[in-house]
C-alpha cells in the first residue's frame, strides 16, 4: 500500500517535525563529515517544506551515544553542512524535547529550519511514549524521511506517529518505490549480486532473493563459505562452518528453481590481510594452504559481467573483496564501473556498497543508490519496516 507524502497534506504555516537520517560518517580524528550524501538526499523534502512556508523542525540520531551526551556526536556540524547545501540558515537546539526547545519552536517564522540535538542523547528515544509525546508537542504534522532508520522502533520513528498526522518525505517515497519495484515487479532477467564479509549478515536477504531472481552471483568474503560447501580448498580464508549447511541448501534451491548461480572461478590471494602485501591471481582449484582470498579475480569479473550484461534489473549488495584495502578493491571497482555503463535498472542496496559507489563518483550512473544500511537489507528481506507501517496509507 502506497503511503501519503508531504504532497498529500497542507503544510503551509504548519510546524512540521521531519525525522531525517543524518547519521553521517565522521572522520575519527577530526570529527569532520566524510560523506554528506544522507544530508543531500533530504534536500527535496526540506526544500518543498520551506517553499510551502512550513516551519521545519528536523530531528535525527548520530551514532550510538546510548543516552549519554557525547560532544563529538552533536548535531551542530550537520546543521552547518545542511545550511551550506540548502543555502539557508539552519538553527540548532540544545536538546530534542523540553521547554527550551518548545520556546525556540514558538519563535520560528514560516520557512525557518531548526535542527534538534541528537535524539540518542536521551535513552527515551528507544520508544518511550512520554518522549514521543514531547516530540509531538513541537509540531502539527510528522514527516518521516529517514528511510535508513525505518527499521528501528523508536520514539522518533514510530512512537510520535501516534500523536500527529504522519506522512512520508520524498526520500522515503523514492526508496520505497525503487526497492519495492525490484521486489514486486522487476524487469527481467533479474539478477542479484551479493557480497560482503559474511553469509550470516545477509542470510535473510539470500533466502528471500533466491526465490525472486533469475541469476544469483556471489562474491566477497561470503563466497568462501559457498566455495567450501562445494568442496574447494580455500586456504586460510575465513569460513563460517556453521553456515555450510545454509550455503548447501541455497545452492540446492537455485538448482531446483533452475536459476543461474555463479561463484568466483578465480580469486586474488595473499599470505596476509594487510596493505602492500604481494598478491597473486589463482583459480579456485589452486589455493595454497597459507593463502587468504582477498578479492575476486579478473576472470570472475568477466564471468559476472557477461551475466549482468543480459539483465533488465540488477540488485547489488556487498563488496566483492576486502574493499577497505586499496589493492583488494579492484574487483569491487571493476563491477561498479561495469554496472555504471549498463542500460539496465541498477539498484545499489546501501551500506558499504553505496559508500564504494559514491566514493567512485558513480552514484548518478545508477538507477538508485539506497541511503539505508540495515533498513535496506530488512526491506529487501521482505520485512515490514515499523517506521513505514505507521505512516498514513494513500486512499
Ligand atoms: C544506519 O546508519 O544504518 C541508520 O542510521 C541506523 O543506525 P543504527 O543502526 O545505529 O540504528
Amino acid at each position: 500500500m502506497a503511503k501519503k507524502t508531504v504532497r498529500d497534506i497542507d503544510v503551509t504555516g504548519k510546524r512540521v517535525l521531519v525525522r531525517v537520517d543524518f547519521n553521517v560518517p565522521l572522520d575519527p580524528k577530526t570529527g569532520a563529515i566524510t560523506d554528506d550524501s544522507r544530508i543531500w538526499a533530504t534536500l527535496p523534502t526540506i526544500g518543498y517544506l520551506t517553499e510551502h512556508k512550513a516551519r521545519v523542525i528536523l530531528c535525527s540520531h548520530l551514532g550510538r551515544p546510548e543516552g549519554r551526551i557525547v560532544d563529538r556526536l552533536r548535531m551542530a556540524p550537520v546543521a552547518q553542512r545542511l545550511s551550506k547545501l540548502i543555502n539557508l540558515p539552519v538553527l540548532t537546539a540544545p536538546d530534542s524535547i523540553g521547554i527550551e526547545v518548545e520556546n525556540l519552536v514558538s519563535q520560528m517564522k514560516e520557512g525557518d529550519i531548526l535542527l534538534l540535538e541528537n535524539l540518542r542523547f536521551r535513552k527515551e528515544e528507544e520508544n518511550d511514549s512520554a518522549f514521543a509525546q514531547g516530540l509531538a508537542r513541537l509540531a502539527d504534522i510528522y514527516v518521516n524521511d529517514a528511510f535508513g532508520a525505518a527499521h528501528r522502533e523508536h520514539a522518533s520513528t514510530v512512537g510520535v506517529a501516534k500523536y500527529l498526522p504522519a506522512v512520508a518525505g520524498f526520500l522515503m517515497e523514492r526508496e520505497l518505490q525503487a526497492l519495492g519495484k525490484i521486489l514486486s515487479n522487476p524487469e527481467r532477467p533479474f539478477c542479484s549480486l551479493i557480497g560482503g564479509a559474511k553469509v550470516s549478515d545477509k542470510l535473510g536477504l539470500l533466502e528471500s532473493i533466491v526465490d525472486k531472481v533469475d541469476a544469483l552471483l556471489i562474491g566477497g568474503g561470503m563466497a568462501n563459505t559457498f566455495l567450501k560447501a562445494k568442496g574447494y580448498e580455500i586456504g586460510r580464508s575465513k569460513v563460517e562452518e556453521n553456515k555450510l549447511g545454509v550455503a548447501q541448501s541455497l545452492i540446492a534451491k537455485a538448482g531446483q528453481r533452475e536459476i543461474i548461480l555463479l561463484l568466483p572461478e578465480d580469486v586474488v590471494v595473499a599470505e596476509k590481510i594487510e596493505a602492500k602485501i604481494p598478491t597473486q591471481i589463482a583459480p579456485i582449484t589452486k589455493i595454497a594452504p597459507n593463502q587468504y582470498i582477498v578479492d575476486i579475480g579478473p576472470l570472475t569479473v568477466e564471468l559476472f559481467s557477461n551475466e549482468l550484461r543480459k539483465c533488465g534489473t540488477i540488485l547489488w549488495n556487498g563488496p566483492m573483496g576486502i574493499y577497505e584495502i586499496d589493492q583488494f578493491a579492484r574487483g569491487t571497482k571493476a563491477i561498479a564501473n561495469f554496472l555504471a555503463g549498463l542500460e539496465a535498472t541498477t539498484v545499489i542496496g546501501g551500506g558499504s556498497t553505496a559508500e564504494a559507489v559514491i566514493e567512485m563518483g558513480l552514484e548518478t550512473k545508477m538507477t538508485h543508490v539506497s541511503t539505508g544500511g540495515g533498513a535496506t537489507l530488512r526491506f529487501l528481506e521482505g520485512k515490514t519496516l515499523p517506521g513505514v507501517a505507521v505512516l498514513l496509507d494513500k486512499e
